[in-house]
């Protein structure tokens, strides 16, 4: 297995949530809401190539995001270096390969369609970096990288986050680191990699429709998550 750089802390963090709320609860996976979870998923599948594989979820944790894929007969692949998440997405019916997602154990240009769901406020830009020459290297020619991230400066994650973080001082439980990507940053790293924009919008926590253009100025309120969909050429 290749080296895992995991964080004990989140490891740590993992262990408490999936305790307490089981395998194929998307609250096991830092999700405060199952319908936060189930508004995302909505979002990933809208753009996600049914008809392009193979499937991977990087950072997959119990691997509910595509599980959908599953029914419809798809092998989907998860990588996670939580030995306790790949055990519960292996339950769920993923493929598991359990490793690091800096230095994915998969070979060059061969996978179609990539997921990488709430990942990134966990790392640093250097490693965020890392993770999409990784997501480039591994893509075949027309396949898509489609990430989620929260939107950190957005009014409502802010507020929510601080108020988490006070509960869960107050209840014990290890914290989560919580690095800011904006998505220029995120357009800039995929550039220099040669993979191209084929769509980016913010995701809402509540209203209708599930998403709104990253230019809106409510998105700097209101704003979920950012969700980008890069293609290699
Ligand atoms: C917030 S959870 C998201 C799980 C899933 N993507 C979802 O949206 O339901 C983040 C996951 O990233 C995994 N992770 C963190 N660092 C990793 C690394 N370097 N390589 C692989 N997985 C990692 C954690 O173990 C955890 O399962």
């Amino acid at each position: 297995m290749s080296v895992i750089k995991a964080d004990q802390n989140i490891d740590a963090r993992y262990g408490f949530l999936r305790a307490r709320h089981g395998q194929a609860n998307p609250q096991a996976n830092g999700y405060r809401l199952g319908r936060f979870f189930e508004r995302e998923q909505r979002v990933i599948l809208s753009v996600l190539d049914q008809t392009h594989g193979p499937f991977l979820d990087v950072a997959c944790g119990s691997g509910l995001m595509l599980a959908p894929l599953l029914d419809k007969g798809h092998t989907v692949y998860g990588l996670d270096f939580n030995k306790e998440g790949c055990t519960a997405a292996a339950q769920n019916g993923l493929t598991i390969v359990r490793g690091d997602a800096f230095q994915m154990p998969f070979s060059d240009q061969t996978l179609g369609q990539i997921i990488n769901c709430q990942f990134l406020n966990q790392q640093p830009s250097q490693q965020t970096q890392c993770f999409i020459e990784e997501g480039a290297r591994v893509l075949k020619s027309g396949g898509q990288l489609i990430i989620l991230w929260r939107h950190a400066r957005s009014l409502i994650h802010k507020t929510s986050h601080s108020i988490f973080t006070f509960l869960d001082k107050f209840t014990g439980q290890p914290p989560f680191p919580q690095y800011e990507h904006p998505i220029q940053e995120i357009r800039g790293f995929a550039s220099t990699v040669g993979l191209k924009i084929k769509h980016e919008a913010v995701t809402l926590p509540f209203l209708k429709p599930d998403t709104m253009t990253v230019k809106n100025l409510s998105s700097n309120i209101i704003g979920a998550s950012f969700f980008i969909v890069l293609e290699k050429p």
